[in-house]
């Protein structure tokens, strides 16, 4: 924490806290105009269309950044031999695992040099995405990794990057942001600029077909918690809201029916437009306390992300419900649960049950195994360094309430 902060009591903390992330509303607003949404091709088979275009913006040396487990699913051949067939020069970079560290960065970066490539596709779930974003903004920013981490540090303008997401949740095919892990410093660095917004990503419900049940269900998460955070938020404005009710109103429908068959490709599809409208909400509402200690559960415990945050977020939306109990009784509706005449009370509960009862149908724990008592206090004092600094949350918590609410995660 600010050292300056920290001798003054939290309820006047939090007037400049929600002073500060108030900013950000304007300063989304100037963005708004400034950013170029992703030109999107949606559909079973929108994968290889977005190699077509690709092939059309002129570029000529791509690299594509992926991960061995979708190489030898073969879901990435498909997409070269395109690329190929169109005149396109093409290298693979297939060494991201989950949670990308800087070394992969540089390796990419290298293959990317040795290559003279001149834009990024990459294939793959979050970990893919993000580290193709940092490797197209190394290659034209002379600067390490480490200074390029925060609000704003990407200063020239990256490389072209073109995403096929192979996963439905994080929305990073959409979102200003890229996560880096620092495993030394147990922690998950974001990099977030508006930059970073992909060119051209394609929605494939295709590709998805073969993800396996624990991160259908965690990334599914991953993609409800981006909305919902974004809603809650003190600078959601009516698009984000739009975005982030269509998100949760498909996820609660399609989430439970790709977990029941994964082969179901209609509801695959209409996942991954949901995790990409949640990626929308959360550009402009961003997120809250449920990323922040979920960021830090990955940090420490190398949780899948999506699988921290459905463990979290029950617990915040209960801690948070006093503040935003009419924007979780909206929840509750996009998601189907009125039956009429409820209050406000009533449906904000409704939808809290309801997320505690999709975490069951996948299989998610109530707590988490992993968690070691002794790291609560750093757990939740990183976590309110995150969140306090850069989301506008609904109700603030001190670090006692926060370890407090982390403590019921142990099991
Ligand atoms: N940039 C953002 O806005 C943003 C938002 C949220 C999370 N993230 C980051 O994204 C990362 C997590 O991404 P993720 O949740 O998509 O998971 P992931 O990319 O780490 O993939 C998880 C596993 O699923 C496998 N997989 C992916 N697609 C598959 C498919 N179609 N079939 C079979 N297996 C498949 C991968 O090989 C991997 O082993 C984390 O580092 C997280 O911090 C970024
Ligand atoms: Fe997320």
């Amino acid at each position: 924490m600010n050292p300056m902060l920290r001798n003054i009591p939290f309820p006047l903390q939090t007037v400049f806290y929600r002073g500060l992330t108030q900013s950000l509303k304007h300063v989304g607003k100037v963005l708004s105009f400034v950013i170029r949404p992703p030109e999107m091709f949606t559909g079973p088979g929108a994968s290889l269309l977005l190699c077509d275009a690709i092939a059309g913006t002129g570029v000529q040396r791509v690299l594509i950044v992926t991960d061995a487990v979708l190489v030898k699913l073969g879901l990435v051949e498909p997409l070269r031999a395109r690329l190929v067939e169109l005149g396109v020069s093409v290298a693979v970079y297939d060494g991201v695992l989950p949670d990308p560290r800087v070394e992969q960065i540089e390796e990419g970066l290298a293959v990317l040099q040795q290559h003279r490539g001149d834009s990024v596709l990459a294939i793959g779930g979050g970990s893919a995405i993000d580290c193709a974003k940092v490797i197209a903004a190394r290659a034209t920013n002379d600067k390490p990794v480490s200074e390029m981490t925060g609000l704003f540090k990407v200063t020239n303008a990256p490389l072209p990057i073109f995403c096929v997401p192979t996963t439905a949740g994080t929305g990073s095919e959409v979102s200003v942001g890229a996560v880096v892990s620092d495993p030394a410093q147990r922690r998950k660095l974001p990099v977030i600029d508006h930059k970073l917004v992909p060119q051209m990503a394609a929605l494939d419900g295709l590709l998805m077909t073969g993800l396996p049940p624990a991160v259908t269900a965690a990334t599914g998460m991953d993609a409800l918690t981006h909305a919902v955070e974004a809603y809650i938020s003190r600078i959601a404005i009516p698009e984000s809201d739009r975005y982030a009710l269509e998100a949760v109103s498909l996820i609660m429908r399609h989430l439970p029916r790709v977990m029941a068959n994964g082969k179901d490709v209609e509801s695959r599809q209409l996942m991954s437009w949901a995790a990409y409208r949640a990626g929308m909400a959360l550009n402009r509402g961003g997120l809250g306390y449920v990323h922040g200690i979920a960021h830090n559960f990955g940090g420490y415990y190398h949780t899948p992300h999506g699988w921290a945050n459905a463990i979290v977020l029950p617990y915040v939306l209960e801690y948070s419900k006093p503040e935003c109990t009419d924007r979780l009784a909206r929840l509750a509706r996009a998601s189907g649960l009125a039956t009429g005449g409820e209050s406000d009370a009533v449906l904000a509960d409704k939808f809290i049950e309801r997320v505690r009862a999709l975490k069951r149908e996948c299989g998610i724990p109530e707590g988490l195994a992993d968690l070691r008592a002794e790291d609560i206090p750093a757990i939740a004092a990183a976590a309110l360094d995150e969140v306090h600094f850069t989301y506008a949350v609904p109700r603030y918590m001190d670090q006692a309430t926060c370890e407090a609410l982390v403590r019921k995660m142990l099991v």
